[in-house]
């Protein structure tokens, strides 16, 4: 307790027995001629030292012994002793002979019982740093020494430390001694017990924490205890349960408008808008009167509520089809996920004259569906005519079943009633054409332009022709042999297209037939069939109109035995697996060459929906200039696409590799082959929105092919391809403002796509915007600049560039315009003479000017002519 000889311990330190003034009883002198003595002395600042001294120099053959009492061992294994003392310097002492020495000796001996101490084991003979000498004794300076020692292995009870004097001059001021331990402590929100480390120093102590209250185990907390108290390699830990958060290293409740769903060394959170916690350690926030939560939303979602009604809800009826269109309600609850139901009810006056509504006909049509619409519109077909339907249409969101209010509906009702019925009979059939003339059973409200007839063969529903004609009657050749075509006629009239006419049957005669008409006629037949205008352009059917697209593959796809593919080589990698190049060998059919997309194994059925997706899209195609589906196979593995081999490859490699290699007109030649395709697509109402020259592939007489279809997933696929703010993923470089800004895909997008093309062709395959970035590009477009003309481009085609590259999109030439444009110039190739050299050639940033004024660019009038 005396402040001089409380020794200064590490917290980790236990002491065993601690030598002071009041515990010098404990030590005894063990009778052997001298002795030590118990000596008070006064230190520099004259404060009272307790020592044991000992200084029988002068005399010869000395053997004094101090010893310790018995010190119990507890915990202890490795047992340390700290000595401070005093040696007096030999050679300061006058007239001692050799019997003079500055050293002893510390023994231990261990014990069961507290008995009386034979000589034990030496554990060390102890020097001192520092002797002191008569001066400093003069001085007053007291030149202390601190040794410590290992005692050791104590396995027994105890045991007891003594001290030998072989003839120096000594003073032992403190001895202490102690044993190490690791101490308790909390780690990790763990805490581990106090522990004393193993006997052998080299071998650590394995200790399993314990969770903190309100803590949970992940992974078992451990620790190990070294052999100087140290804790090291923390292992494992605690995390805090529900319903509370980490706090200085403790696990505290959450407090009220705060909750924790789940375990974890995160922050309790504040309860989500509409809800809240009145108690302590919530583990979830109770949501406020009239808001909800449905099963899926995380308890971090503000509660939501049911949205408020469809807002402008109004009809549309046409002569075959009832469209409902609505606004989104104006409260949408506070939720993104609503839907909408159409329900109908068709009220008719009764024989009493009184309305009676009744749930509508089972076999009235919605597209896409009555319930669970995403869009704000649906389309319903097959009504009866001259009838009365009341829809209500209903939003519902992920809360509504979970809401007691009353549902909230928009209601609208049509009264269906068309006119202009018309009436089909055949005049004459051959092999190939069918004579076929109408009538008005029922006038149409305002005059008629035209009218349509639409046709089909009967066992091929999906895809049909068209045709129009001024005369209410028409003969359509070019049909197949002995084939039931089903054809409707409507009449568009400045009001719009009445109904079609019912289904009306007619099938060509066997081949080799002639009829009646043919023989007698043939002049007559040849100039009706002049006078029908055909155009047989289909429409393209979207996909993913199909509630099943599978069903889609099988109408637009042919399903090919895997057993007639045969593989060569790998030629690239798609985004679903391996594209391949090999031959179709359809028996008795020529061979041919095909590329194989594969779809790799470990496919989710979305992917393989994806992955088909496309083949349900080429395989509506039939044009030179679009690359043709050989077909499809799905009913085993691995799921392929066959399609027809383009021995180039894509554009834009094949430019590079033959840089400046080629003529103009064999470049624009291929700048015509890829209109003709776009022009086929845009009339076929597809909107590419890749297009690029990446996506054109090239066969071995440089015909070019539009490639690369179903827009998601080209574009997940496409490297080219970045994310916009909104989210979607558009190939930048290649795509119109108008499209980027606000997702106006459209064909005069395609077109502005088209301008990037023909830029790529004609510098043999140059990035678009070089190294700019793609913030950089939008805002130099928005900003005027054009690319600037390729070396040894002809100005014409540069014009025609920045034609397709107008801000507005109305302004742009359409794909026809184009590949007339295009044609001209192929006829007459003295327009391509002039060249872009590089003197003339505009600089990317004097663009701006130009383009601001119109000046020097190309006007869609002109452009015509
Ligand atoms: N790479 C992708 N499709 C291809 C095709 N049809 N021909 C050649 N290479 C291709």
């Amino acid at each position: 307790t005396d402040p001089e000889f409380s020794i200064v311990t590490r917290s980790y330190c236990t002491i065993l027995a601690q030598f002071a003034q009041h515990l010098c009883d404990q030590y005894s002198v063990i009778p052997s001629g001298f002795f030590w003595d118990a000596i008070t002395e006064m230190d520099e600042q004259n404060r009272p030292i307790h020592t044991f001294q000992v200084c029988h120099v002068m005399e010869p053959n000395q053997n004094n012994w101090l010893r310790s009492g018995w010190i119990q061992r507890q915990a202890a294994q490795r047992v340390y002793v700290e000595l401070r003392f005093t040696l007096r310097d030999c050679n300061s002492i006058p007239w001692v002979s050799g019997t003079c020495k500055e050293t002893f000796n510390l023994f231990y001996l261990q014990t069961d019982l507290d008995k009386v101490f034979n000589v034990g084991l030496k554990v060390d003979t102890i020097a001192a740093d520092e002797s002191f000498t008569q001066t400093d004794l003069g001085d007053r300076v007291l030149r202390l020494n601190t040794e410590v020692r290992e005692v050791g292995p104590v396995t027994q009870k105890g045991f007891y430390l003594a001290f030998q004097d072989v003839g120096a001059c000594i003073a032992l001021v403190s001895v202490k001694v102690f044993y190490k331990r690791c101490p308790s402590t909390l780690r990790n929100l763990a805490a581990f017990p106090e522990t004393v480390p193993h006997m052998d120093s080299s071998s650590l102590v394995e200790v399993r924490g314990a969770c903190v209250e309100n803590a949970e185990e992940r992974d078992t907390p451990k620790l190990y205890c070294g052999a100087d108290g140290d804790w090291l390699v923390p292992l494992g830990r605690c995390i805090c349960s529900i319903g509370h958060e980490e706090m200085d290293g403790d696990c505290q409740a959450c407090r009220p408008g705060f909750f924790k769903g789940n375990a974890g060394n995160f922050k309790c959170s504040k309860c989500p808008l509409h809800s809240s916690s009145h108690d302590q350690a919530a583990t979830i926030c109770h949501c406020d009167k009239g808001f909800y939560r449905a099963n899926k939303d995380p308890p971090t979602m503000a509660c939501t509520r049911p949205p408020s009604a469809p807002q402008n809800l109004v009809s549309l009826l046409n002569d075959t089809a009832l469209f409902l269109h609505w606004m989104p309600p104006s409260n949408t609850g506070g939720r993104s996920d609503i839907l909408y139901n159409v329900l109908c009810q068709r009220c008719d006056g009764g024989d009493s004259g009184a309305t009676q509504c009744e749930p509508c006909e089972p076999d009235l049509r919605f597209i896409p569906r009555p319930l669970g619409i995403t869009g704000t519109s649906v389309a319903i077909l097959d009504f009866a005519m001259h009838a009365n339907y009341t829809f209500h249409v209903e939003a519902v969101n992920g809360v509504s079943e979970l809401g007691v209010a009353a549902r909230s509906l928009a209601n609208v009702t049509v009264t269906t009633h068309q006119s202009g019925k018309l009436l089909m009979k055949k005049d004459w059939a051959t092999y190939s054409s069918i004579a076929l003339s109408w009538s008005e059973v029922e006038p149409p409200p305002s005059e008629i332009l035209d009218y349509e007839v639409k046709y089909y063969e009967k066992q091929e529903q999906l895809s049909y022709s068209s045709t129009r004609t001024r005369a209410a009657s028409v003969v359509v050749t070019g049909l197949r042999p002995s084939t039931v075509y089903v054809f409707h006629v409507r009449a568009r009239t400045a009001a719009g297209f009445t109904a079609y006419s019912p289904n009306f049957e007619c099938a060509t005669a066997a081949e080799g037939t002639k009829s009646a008409m043919e023989t007698s006629n043939s002049a007559l037949l040849y100039v009706s069939c002049l006078s029908v205008p055909f155009s047989g352009i289909k429409t393209y059917v979207d996909p993913d109109t199909y509630e099943d697209p599978t069903q889609a593959v099988e109408e637009f796809a042919k399903e090919i035995d895997p057993s007639y593919i045969c593989i060569d080589r790998v030629i690239g990698a798609g985004e679903f697996g391996e594209v391949c190049s090999g031959r179709l060998r359809i028996p008795g059919r020529k061979d041919i060459a095909v590329a194989i997309k594969t779809l790799k194994g470990g496919y989710m059925e979305q992917q393989r929906r994806e992955f088909l997706r496309e083949a349900s899209i080429i395989g509506q195609f039939n044009n030179s200039n679009i690359i043709r589906l050989e077909g499809v196979v799905t009913k085993s593995k691995p799921v392929m696409i066959v399609v027809e081999y383009m021995e180039n490859g894509a554009l834009d490699s094949f430019l590079r590799t033959r840089d400046g290699q080629f003529m103009v007109l064999q470049l624009v030649g291929m700048l015509r082959g890829i209109v003709v395709g776009m022009t086929y697509l845009s009339d076929m109402g597809y909107v590419h929105r890749d297009l690029a020259a990446r996506n054109i592939l090239v066969d071995e007489n440089l015909v070019c092919k539009v490639s690369d279809f179903g827009m998601s997933r080209v574009l997940e696929d496409d490297s080219d391809a970045a994310y916009t703010a909104t989210g979607g993923k558009i190939p930048i470089r290649w795509t119109a403002p108008e499209a980027i800004a606000y997702g106006k895909f459209s064909s005069a997008s395609d077109v502005w796509s088209y301008g990037i093309v023909m830029w790529e062709v004609m510098s043999y395959g140059e990035r678009p915007y070089w190294e700019m970035s793609n913030q950089d590009v939008i805002l130099s477009i928005e900003e005027g600049y054009r690319l600037p003309a390729p070396i040894g481009c002809p100005v014409i085609l540069h014009q025609l560039m920045l034609h397709c590259w107008q801000k507005e999109w109305g302004q742009r030439p359409h794909f026809n315009d184009i590949l007339s444009f295009l044609d001209k110039l192929i006829i007459n190739p003295s327009s391509m003479l002039t060249l872009v050299n590089d003197a003339m050639r505009y600089v990317f940033s004097q663009y701006d000017n130009a383009i601001k004024t119109s000046k020097g660019m190309l006007t869609k009038s002109n452009l015509e002519t």
